[in-house]
């Protein structure tokens, strides 16, 4: 998609770098950052540099192919495939792209193996982009029903950045969006905020405005109140992790913009590719729950007056704060979940007839 008119994908390889948008700088600062050793991806993916399920499998991916051109020794490939696993614990996606990438090498040799990691790396994500693509091709079907029917402006309401940003192209929850852009479909999007770190309104308001997508920034608090006015046609978000029972875990707060969705009868609906999907852990107290520093809290990023990205307190210095990054909504309160073959119910019957 684009940033100042100009097409990006989030990630990329050029001239034995892996090139990155440092998104701990978005939106006051365009910044491409290279990574040039695999602890300069598991870094990134730590400190948030790239965030968002799909865009962490990819540099996961990527993180493979630079420990590989470190060095070819197998002991190193698998202790940075482990540490890079580890680096956030929620987002299935992560594990996923490792796994993909140790199973492409086994048996590869010494001299192949690079050109093989890079190629597989490349394949995830192209992968991910054609299936965001697809994401956006059901769901318009969605959007444009809710206009056909409306005859005006379609509001939606999405939680974190489930876009481009959080991929490798397109989005997920934002793909329907600019694929009902392109159509001609008029839309408003309902923002939310996001806290702690403000992924709504420093990502998706900002990738929104690069496409010329009107928006609206909103406190976290505000959408249950809009939902009440008629101002919300239909929610849609992203996941770091569905369940095969369509349990969906996603940013923190989800759940309750499900829960207020649920009660003024307006359509939750989940975007996800499959690699998303959890198949083995069939309970949702088993999904590991990130819980990041409660500095991310307590202290917020700014623009000072001279330009320059600045962190400050915002909390009474004695306070204590708990930051728990993701929340589980349950399958009952999903209207459909939005994957790269079609659409189906959040459950075992639905996820089990789209992926055989
Ligand atoms: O903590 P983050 O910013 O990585 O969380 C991102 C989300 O919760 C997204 O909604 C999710 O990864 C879906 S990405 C298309």
């Amino acid at each position: 998609m684009r940033i100042q008119g100009k097409e990006y994908r989030t990630i990329w390889y050029e001239e034995k770098k892996v090139k990155i948008i440092d998104q701990t700088k978005l939106p006051h600062q365009l910044v491409i950052k290279d990574l040039k050793s695999v602890k300069d991806a598991i870094n990134a993916i730590k400190i948030m540099e790239v965030r968002g399920a799909p865009l962490i499998g990819g540099t996961a991916a990527y993180g493979i192919v630079l420990a590989i051109q470190e060095n070819s020794n197998k002991e190193f490939i698998y202790k940075s495939a482990e540490a890079l696993i580890q680096t956030r614990p929620t987002a299935i996606n992560l594990k996923w792209s490792v796994d993909r990438m140790i199973k492409k090498l086994s048996g590869v040799d010494d001299n192949e193996i690079f050109e093989v990691a890079l190629n597989e790396a490349k394949e995830i994500c192209n992968e991910d982009e054609k299936f965001c693509a697809n994401i956006g091709i059901f769901g318009l079907k969605i959007i444009e029903d809710i206009y056909n029917k409306k005859k005006n402006t379609v509001n939606i309401l999405t939680h974190c950045n489930a876009g481009w940003l959080a991929t490798i192209n397109w989005g997920t929850a934002t793909s329907p969006i600019y694929h009902a852009k392109k159509k001609g479909i008029p839309i408003h999007v309902w923002v939310d905020e996001t806290r702690p770190r403000n992924q709504g309104a420093n990502l998706t308001s900002y990738e929104l405005n690069e496409e010329d997508i009107p928006n609206t920034i909103i406190a976290d608090n505000t959408g249950g109140i809009l939902m009440q006015r008629g101002e919300v046609d239909m929610c849609i978000v992203g996941t770091d992790r569905t369940l095969s029972n369509g349990d969906v875990c996603n940013k923190i707060g989800t759940y309750l913009k499900a829960l207020a969705a649920h009660d003024n009868n307006i359509p939750f609906y989940v975007a996800l590719p499959s690699s998303t999907i959890d198949w083995e852990i069939k309970d949702a107290k088993k999904i590991p729950i990130e819980e990041r520093n409660s500095k991310e809290l307590s202290n917020i990023d700014g623009v000072n007056s001279k330009g320059e990205i600045e962190n400050v307190l915002i909390y009474p210095k004695k306070s204590k704060s708990m930051n728990l990054a993701f929340d589980i909504t349950p399958a009952k309160y999903v209207t459909k979940l939005i994957t790269e073959k079609g659409i189906c119910d959040a459950s075992s019957d639905g996820l089990r007839g789209l992926f055989k």
